[in-house]
């Protein structure tokens, strides 16, 4: 582990799929995730986190009725965990100045940005006349899927089926959001 320790704390919404292949390749080697945060209580990948012995904050964004109060909840709950980096790994919600005016994080999204932003971003890329799909890591700002592109990975679409596909994107977006982190740290 390097002398100073660098911290992060990731963000996820469902599965965890993301949160496992950092966990497994970063955490205790190179960083320190200091906690995982969800807002969604349902979320599979709790049991990731406690299985990994780090903290795991809920905060269920279906208990606030205005977005930037949620905001400022999970602001509040991540301060206190002071991670050098936030990491966004399958976390679904459009954040607000709240938020992104105060953390400094990247996020995960499953095309070539600027292409395909928002939701069901695998099938139109797939569907779509380029020849590559890809994924893209990048800051995150209040634009949904807007921040300064970090790094891409592009996927060849040709003769591929969707089902070959979709999986390549799983497999790009574990390696492309370890990558970041690694990037982003030693930059700092
Ligand atoms: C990822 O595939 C990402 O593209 C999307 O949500 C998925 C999260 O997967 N935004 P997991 O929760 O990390 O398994």
């Amino acid at each position: 582990m390097p002398d100073t320790v660098k911290r992060i704390a990731i963000l996820f919404s469902g599965r965890g799929s993301n949160m496992a292949a950092i966990l497994t390749q970063l955490h205790h080697k190179e960083l320190e995730v200091a906690v995982a945060l969800t807002n969604n209580p349902e979320a599979e990948g709790i049991a990731i986190a406690k299985e990994a012995g780090i903290p795991c904050e809920i905060i269920d964004s279906n208990a606030y009725a205005q977005r930037e109060v949620f905001d400022a909840a999970v602001v509040e709950r991540l301060e206190r965990y002071d991670p050098d980096l936030t990491v966004l790994a399958g976390f679904m919600r459009i954040l607000t100045p709240v938020f992104t005016e105060r953390i400094q994080a990247i996020n995960l999204h499953p095309s070539l940005l600027p292409r395909h932003k928002g939701l069901r971003a695998i099938e139109k890329s797939y569907k779509d006349d380029f020849d590559e799909g890809g994924v893209t890591i990048h800051r995150v700002s209040s634009e949904l899927d807007g921040g300064e592109i970090i790094l891409q990975k592009p996927i060849p679409k040709k003769g591929v089926s969707f089902e070959d596909y979709t999986e390549r994107v799983k497999w790009a977006e574990k390696e492309a959001l370890v990558e970041a982190i690694r990037k982003n740290l030693t930059e700092r």
